[in-house]
C-alpha cells in the first residue's frame, strides 16, 4: 500500500516552504527562452520533494522541472513521480500569491494519483485512480457545462510563442462564446479548477508532463476530459498541447480547433 497520506503531508510542507520564502533575497536564474525563470525556491522545493518522496516510495523514479538530468522517460518503470515544485514561478516572483505544488504519480505509464496544492488559499486538490477526486477531502463531481455556461481559461508562456496567433484567435472565439476569460499563471491550478466547476475549459499550446500529470487525474476522476488540442492522447514523456474541460465544452472546442487548422496530433 502506498502511503498517500504521507505524500499529501509532504506536498503541504512544500507549500509551507513557498509561503515562508523570502522573495527579496531570493536568487533567480534565467532558463532557456524568453521570461523563463527559476528561483532558488524552485530548486529547494524540488530537492525537498525528491528527498521526502524517495523515503515514502524508495522504488520510484522522478520527472521534475528543475535539474532535468535524471528525469526518467521510461514508462515501463513501476513508479514515476511528476513534480512541478512551483507551478506559477512568475506569479511567485512577482508576489501574485497564486502558485501551486504539483505532484503526480504514474504506475507503468498510467496516472494513479495526483496532488495539486495552492498554499495561499490552503486548497488541496487530489485524486486516486478509480477512487475519485477531492478538494480538501470533499469529493468533486463536475456538471457537464457548455462553453456558454462558464469561464474559459488559457495559458501561454513567453518561451513558447510559436503559433501564438492561432491560439489567441481560438481564445478570442471562445471568449465571445463564454461568460468570461482568465489566465491564472499556474496551469496545474487552472486545470484542477475545472474539476470544481470554476473553469469549463483550459487550453495551452505547449506544456510539460510535470505541469499537467497530477491535474490530469484530478480532472478525469471528477468526470472531465484532457487531451491534446487536436484530440490526441497527452504525453507523459514529452511536452504537448493541452485541451481540457467538461466533456461538452471539450467537444465544442475540438470543433473550433479543427476549423483553425490544428492537426489531430497537435
Ligand atoms: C508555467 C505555468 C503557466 C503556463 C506555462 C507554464 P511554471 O509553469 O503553468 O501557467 O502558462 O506554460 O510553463 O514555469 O511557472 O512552472
Ligand atoms: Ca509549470
Ligand atoms: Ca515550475
Amino acid at each position: 500500500m502506498i502511503d498517500y497520506i504521507a505524500i499529501e503531508n509532504c506536498v503541504k510542507k512544500a507549500g509551507q516552504m513557498v509561503l515562508d520564502a523570502n522573495l527579496e533575497s531570493a536568487s533567480v536564474e534565467k532558463k532557456t527562452g524568453d521570461a523563463n525563470f527559476c528561483t532558488e525556491y524552485d530548486v529547494k522545493v524540488q530537492n525537498f520533494l525528491i528527498n521526502e518522496l524517495s523515503k515514502i516510495l524508495p522504488e520510484a523514479s522522478f520527472f521534475g522541472e528543475e535539474d532535468t538530468s535524471n528525469n526518467i522517460k521510461d514508462l515501463e518503470k513501476e513508479y514515476i513521480f511528476y513534480i512541478d515544485p512551483i507551478d506559477g514561478t512568475t506569479n511567485f516572483m512577482f508576489g501574485y500569491n497564486h502558485s501551486s505544488i504539483s505532484v503526480g504519480l504514474a504506475k507503468k505509464g498510467e496516472m494513479v494519483a495526483g496532488f495539486v496544492y495552492n498554499p495561499y488559499v490552503d486548497e488541496m486538490y487530489k485524486a486516486f485512480k478509480n477512487e475519485g477526486a477531492f478538494l480538501n477531502n470533499k469529493p468533486l463531481k463536475m456538471m457537464d457545462k457548455a462553453v456558454s455556461e462558464g469561464i474559459i481559461a488559457f495559458g501561454c508562456a513567453r518561451y513558447n510563442e510559436n503559433k501564438i496567433d492561432v491560439l489567441f484567435s481560438t481564445v478570442k472565439e471562445l471568449f465571445l462564446k463564454s461568460l468570461s476569460i482568465r489566465s491564472g499563471g499556474s496551469a496545474a491550478i487552472d486545470l484542477s479548477r475545472i474539476a470544481k466547476g470554476a473553469n469549463v475549459i483550459y487550453i495551452e499550446l505547449r506544456l510539460q508532463p510535470y505541469d499537467y500529470a497530477a491535474a490530469s487525474i484530478i480532472l478525469e476522476e471528477a468526470g472531465g476530459i484532457i487531451t491534446r488540442i487536436g484530440g490526441g492522447k497527452i504525453s507523459l514523456v514529452e511536452p504537448c498541447s493541452i485541451l481540457a474541460g467538461t466533456k461538452k465544452a471539450h467537444e465544442e472546442v475540438m470543433k473550433i480547433a479543427k476549423e483553425k487548422g490544428y492537426s489531430s496530433d497537435f
